[in-house]
C-alpha cells in the first residue's frame, strides 16, 4: 500500500528495486504455490530399477511423482491446509526437496523466477486496486475442472474497485 501511495504520488510505474523491495509478496505466493499450484507433480520413466522406501519401481516403468502430497504433509508443514505466508518468513529455504513446484534437477523450470515476477506485479495491483469477499473461505485447486464428468471447482468471490483511494471504503461489486 505505502508503495501504491509512493508510486502514485511520484507518477512512476514498477521497477526491479520495488520488485525486489516486496519480500512478504513472495512468501505469499510461495505459500500459494505450496498449496494450490497449478502442476501438481511431474512424470518420470524408471531407467533402472529403483527401490524407494521398501517400493520397487521396475526398469521402463512410468511413475508419477506426485508434489502435493509432499507439500500437504503435516510431517513438512505445520498445518499443511493453513494457508500461512508467515510460516516462509526469515528467509526458509524453499528450495528444499519437500518444495517443489518448480520441480528440480535437470528439468527445473527455466521460467520460474518470470513466473514469480508476473504473480508479484498481478497481486500488487490487485490488492491495491481491488477489495473482495469470497463466497466461501475455501481452497480451489487446479484444474478447475478435472474430467468431463467433475463438475468445475469454482470459487465465487465478489470483486470491489477501490477507485477512489486504498483507504476508502466499499464500493459497488464489479462481478459476483
Ligand atoms: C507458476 C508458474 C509455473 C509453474 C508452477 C511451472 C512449473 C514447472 C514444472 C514443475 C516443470 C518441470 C516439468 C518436469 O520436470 O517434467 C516446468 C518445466 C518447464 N517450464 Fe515451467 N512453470 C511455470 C511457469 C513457467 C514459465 C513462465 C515459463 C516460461 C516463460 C516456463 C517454462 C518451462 C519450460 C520450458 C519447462 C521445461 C524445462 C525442461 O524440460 O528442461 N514455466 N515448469
Amino acid at each position: 500500500m505505502k508503495l501504491k501511495r509512493l508510486k502514485d504520488q511520484l507518477g512512476e510505474s514498477l521497477s526491479w528495486s520495488d520488485y525486489l523491495s516486496l519480500p512478504f509478496t513472495q512468501t505469499v505466493i510461495t505459500e500459494t504455490l505450496r498449496m494450490g499450484n497449478i502442476i501438481i507433480g511431474v512424470m518420470r520413466k524408471a531407467m533402472k530399477d529403483i527401490e524407494i522406501k521398501g517400493h520397487l519401481i521396475p526398469k521402463g516403468w512410468c511413475f508419477f511423482a506426485y508434489f502435493r502430497s509432499v507439500h500437504l504433509d503435516e510431517s513438512n508443514y505445520d498445518w499443511p491446509y493453513q494457508f500461512n505466508p508467515w510460516r516462509w518468513q526469515d528467509n526458509k529455504d524453499i528450495s528444499s526437496c519437500n518444495f517443489t513446484p518448480f520441480g528440480g534437477g535437470q528439468r527445473l523450470c527455466p521460467g520460474l523466477d518470470l513466473a514469480r515476477l508476473e504473480a508479484s506485479i498481478f497481486l500488487h495491483h490487485f490488492v491495491t486496486q481491488f477489495r473482495w469477499v469470497a463466497e466461501e473461505d475455501t481452497v480451489v485447486n487446479f484444474p478447475t475442472k478435472n474430467t468431463n464428468q467433475a463438475p468445475a471447482q469454482t470459487l465465487k468471490f465478489h470483486l470491489y474497485p477501490s477507485s477512489q483511494g486504498i483507504q476508502n471504503g466499499w464500493e459497488k461489486p464489479l462481478t459476483s
